[in-house]
């Protein structure tokens, strides 16, 4: 059975009650229930890592290179993790990049993102919704000879 990564770095671990105003107050299981919802009707099941460092971060990537598609929500590793980025950038199947918030009506230091011109799509300041559409956009995108 094919796989989709969901894949959260730093803090991400504590949504539901982490800064509820600004990331709402969907906790990282409800999203992981809805990225397998959507995985489900492409026949795939999910694959769901959070940390809170790089390192592991990168681990997981090196040890999924075969899944259909990954999620990832790098979250302030979006600024200047390099070594993601650059794990990212060796890593071949296509993935969206997902931020709950709007990060350009944020502070200017989250103005850019190192991972997301890597990314095949971003969707963000959906909430935990962006979850479910980049979830569902990689059951479309990815080609249909995808085992
Ligand atoms: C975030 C936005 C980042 O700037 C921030 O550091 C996060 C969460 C988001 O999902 O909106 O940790 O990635």
């Amino acid at each position: 059975m094919s796989e989709l990564l969901l894949l959260n770095g730093p803090n991400l671990g504590t949504l539901g009650t982490r800064q509820p105003e600004i990331y709402g107050t969907t906790t990282l299981a409800e999203i992981e229930a809805a990225v397998a919802e959507e995985a489900a009707g492409r026949g795939w099941k999910v694959v769901s890592a959070q940390h809170n460092g790089e390192g592991e971060l990168i681990d997981v990537l090196q040890r999924h290179g075969h899944v259909a598609g990954a999620v990832v929500n790098p979250g302030a590793l979006m600024i200047a993790g390099w070594g993601l980025r650059d794990a990212l950038a060796d890593f071949a199947p296509p993935w969206i990049e997902v931020h709950l918030s709007n990060v350009w009506a944020r502070e200017g230091f989250r103005h850019s993102s190192v991972t997301a011109p890597l990314a095949a799509g971003v969707v963000m300041g959906l909430g935990a919704l962006g979850y479910r559409l980049a979830a569902r956009s990689l059951t479309l995108l990815v080609p249909d000879d995808r085992p």
